[in-house]
């Protein structure tokens, strides 16, 4: 079998680095976005994969790093867009446009303008796939309901960004359809995005990234999963 393409934003370290681990002892070949070079470089080095610099906020840095990509392969098979913020964790009334732009150009601009920027490339794979990493934060089913400890979170703009890249990942299954292109909740995972209080580990929280990065060419788009099966929206 041909060995598959895979880049990963943010893959520098927590649930990134994990799945890019993941990937590359599942025999892909892959490419972590770092927004920090010396970051990527050591990542990189650990984890014996390529990297390219990658800030998702930033149109000619994506530009270049799609460029460069595409000097050294013919393709991509697998964009997951990982890279993501928490914010600011300050009480609703407090927050300001500028912390909502900030949250919004990460988690929801950020894989707009990356997905822009790769799909000419993933155009010619035989089965192109794009994991946007997502929350249960965002789901509304989920945030409402009392047994969820989502239901007990007050961070209006990471939630509402989550909400938005999972319409996102909706639309563009829509509009793409010779793409899967599948949105993950990965679950409270214990990384620096939020002090190390998630519960899971860095495996457990990549589960259902990995499920999706790795769907065969029949199988399904426009889902949003986690490590036990289908979410609801
Ligand atoms: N951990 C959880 O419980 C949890 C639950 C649900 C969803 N998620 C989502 O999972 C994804 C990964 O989060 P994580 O928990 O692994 O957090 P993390 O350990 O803080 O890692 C975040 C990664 O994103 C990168 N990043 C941030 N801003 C970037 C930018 N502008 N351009 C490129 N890269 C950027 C970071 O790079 P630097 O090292 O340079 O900062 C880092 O590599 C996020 O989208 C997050 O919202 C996490």
């Amino acid at each position: 079998m041909t060995e598959r393409i895979a880049l990963i934003t943010g893959g520098n370290k927590g649930l990134g680095f994990e799945t890019a681990r993941r990937l590359k002892s599942m025999g892909f070949r892959v490419y972590i976005g770092a927004r920090e070079s010396e970051r990527g470089i050591e990542a990189a080095s650990r984890l014996n994969a390529e990297w390219l610099q990658l800030d998702v906020t930033d149109e000619e840095s994506v530009r270049d790093a799609a460029a460069q990509l595409s000097k050294r392969e013919n393709r991509l098979d697998v964009l997951i867009n990982n890279a993501g913020i928490a914010g600011t964790r300050k009480a609703a009334a407090e927050l300001t446009g500028e912390d909502a732009e900030s949250v919004f150009a990460t988690n929801v601009v950020g894989p707009v303008r990356v997905m822009n920027a790769f799909i000419p490339l993933m155009e010619t794979s035989t089965n192109p796939v794009i994991v946007n990493v997502s929350s249960g934060l965002g789901s509304f089913a989920i945030t409402q309901d009392p047994q969820r400890f989502e239901s007990q979170v007050r961070m209006p703009l990471y939630c509402a960004s989550k909400s938005a890249l999972t319409m996102l990942t909706l639309q563009y299954a829509r509009a793409l359809p010779n793409f899967h292109i599948n949105a993950a909740d990965p679950g409270y995972t214990a990384t620096d995005l939020n002090a190390h209080r998630g519960q899971q580990t860095v495996e457990e929280g990549t589960d259902a990234i990995i499920r999706l990065a790795t769907l065969p060419p029949d199988g399904p788009t426009g889902i949003f999963v986690d490590r036990h099966g289908l979410v609801l929206w």
